[in-house]
């Protein structure tokens, strides 16, 4: 029986070795980390995170072929393969902060392999990465163990968007696997084929030299956020000239050479991956002596930044240059449908941009907790544009002015404008006549995420605002600056 031992039990970690273990039956995967309260929760009926389907999986294979443990080192030594699925996040201090990735954790799980591995091993990255770091890791393998045994690096960037986890581990568009072109390295890729080959159609299993695997990862979360930024830096376009963002997207998109999928305008994109994956893109380009490329990139979050802040623009200029003690009712602090997480979520830049104005804010979103959104809007939020000055802090103060609250309606009641940052399903069907009752008037909506429709809400009274769509006269008789 092979045996898999994933190290950090995280978004990635839990659902990618969740479904490794569904699908291969003969193969043990235990899955750790070093944070106790995570462990107990993947092994509880309250999963760390919400995710379509996770619940399912879980219960099929949890106690039978998967595991999910704090015996770091013990679940280690016994695996055949290692997986590494810690978090690599942004610098914020010393040497690249602000942009390169913080490999600590990375560093740590590798000494630690190396220091209590008694056989050979496959180490594979699952981890997003720095172009470079399987060379890196071995180095720290090798010049750490002090028996014979070999370690094999495999990149095996994992491509899963949160919301549909599931779905993406059961059918993805390809699976990338990176190797040294020597017999043992390509050894290695066939032994990790195999796992994948038990439900992956053979065609879609990609074998490449590591540095490309590596690379094709940030590559493709760059060319995917640069996807939205260009179609953000178009919906102000639109605005400005009445065309209408929606329309457009589908007309470019019709083009099969571009393509329909990601082209929504949005209030900006959010996820714990695209900008920090981009700020990594950055710094490696200018290592690598290559400072035009890395503009080209940096303007991907320039653009948006811009749209974040061109929001919170729109939403107070409209209501006289003044959200002062207004009440504005928040709907959707996740960063996209369908998941609980918060990581660099829109919504955290425009509520701090609204409380910086003294508005009061009233919160809600179906998957997070009251606690998340506290520590989110009081967290220190670092520039990475200026990592040295971290953006001024919310204070208690500032949290007395917010409320998370169990609905929509009893977010929207009494409030003067309704911001809708998460594009939730429920936000669609909501009754909006009732909401528009229980107002101020003039009540207004901004529509983040483009789900509402704004003609029947202007028919029971909205101020309906949209992404990239053309502005009521309201709208047009109060330019934003941007
Ligand atoms: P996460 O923060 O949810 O999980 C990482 C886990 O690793 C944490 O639970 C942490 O406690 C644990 N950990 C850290 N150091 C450890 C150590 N030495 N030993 C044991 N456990 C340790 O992060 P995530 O969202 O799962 O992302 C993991 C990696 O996958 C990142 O590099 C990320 O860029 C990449 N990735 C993420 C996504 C996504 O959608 N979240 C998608 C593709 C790739
Ligand atoms: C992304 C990549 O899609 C995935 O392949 C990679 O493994 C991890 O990073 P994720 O961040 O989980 O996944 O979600 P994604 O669906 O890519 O959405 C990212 C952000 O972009 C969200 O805030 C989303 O709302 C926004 N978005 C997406 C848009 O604003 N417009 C779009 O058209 C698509």
């Amino acid at each position: 029986m092979v045996k898999i031992c994933c190290i950090g039990a995280g978004y990635v970690g839990g659902p990618t070795m969740a479904v490794i273990a569904l699908k291969c039956p003969s193969v043990e995967v235990v899955v750790v980390d070093l944070n106790q309260k995570r462990i107990d929760a993947w092994n509880s009926d309250t999963l760390p995170i919400y995710e379509p389907g996770l619940d399912d999986v879980v219960k099929q294979c949890r106690g039978k072929n998967l595991f999910f443990s704090t015996k770091v080192d013990e679940s280690v030594m016994e695996a055949d393969i290692v997986f590494v699925s810690v978090n690599t996040p942004t610098k914020t201090t010393g040497l690249g902060a602000g942009k390169a990735a913080d490999l600590t954790y990375w560093e740590s799980a590798a000494r630690m392999i190396a220091r209590v591995s008694k056989s050979s091993k496959i180490v594979v990255e699952k981890s997003t990465v720095p172009v470079k770091t399987a060379e890196a890791i071995e180095k720290i393998l090798t010049h750490n163990n002090k028996s014979e045994i070999q370690f094999q690096i495999l990149s095996n960037p994992e491509f899963l968007a949160e919301g549909t986890a599931i779905e993406d581990l059961f059918h993805p568009d390809r699976v990338l696997i990176g190797g040294r072109e020597t017999p043992e390295g390509q050894k290695a890729v066939q032994a990790l084929k195999d796992v994948y080959a038990q439900w992956v159609p053979e065609d879609k299993i990609l074998t490449t030299n590591l540095w490309s695997a590596e690379l094709s990862k940030l590559a493709a979360n760059a060319f995917l956020a640069q996807r939205i930024s260009s179609v953000n830096a178009m919906s102000a376009l639109c605005e400005a000239t009445g065309a209408n963002v929606a329309q457009v997207s589908y007309a470019v998109g019709k083009d099969s050479r571009i393509g329909p999928k990601f082209l929504n305008g949005s209030v900006g994109f959010g996820g714990s991956c695209f900008q920090k994956d981009i700020l990594n893109l950055v710094y490696i380009c200018e290592c690598n002596g290559l400072p035009e490329v890395a503009e080209y990139w940096k303007q991907v979050i320039k653009i948006n930044d811009y749209q974040k802040s061109r929001f919170v623009n729109r939403v107070v200029a409209s209501m006289f240059n003044t959200v002062s003690k207004k009440k504005i009712a928040i709907l959707g602090f996740a960063f996209k449908k369908d998941t609980g997480d918060t990581r660099e979520t829109p919504a955290i830049d425009v509520c701090q941009g609204l409380l910086g104005d003294n508005a009061d804010l009233s919160i809600y979103d179906p998957q997070v907790t009251e606690d998340q959104i506290k520590m989110d809007l009081t967290s220190k939020k670092f520039d990475w544009d200026h990592p040295l000055h971290l953006r001024p802090m919310s204070d208690t103060t500032t949290l007395e002015k917010v409320r998370v609250v169990k609905d929509a309606y009893e977010a929207a009641k009494d409030s003067h404008g309704v911001c809708i940052l998460t594009e939730w399903d429920e936000f669609k069907t909501l009754d909006y006549q009732k909401i528009y009752e229980g107002m101020q008037k003039p009540a207004f909506i901004f529509d983040g995420r483009n789900v509402v429709d704004a003609n029947k809400l202007r028919e029971i009274g909205f101020i309906v605002y949209s992404i990239g769509k053309p502005l009521d006269a309201w709208l047009n008789d109060m330019p934003a600056v941007a």
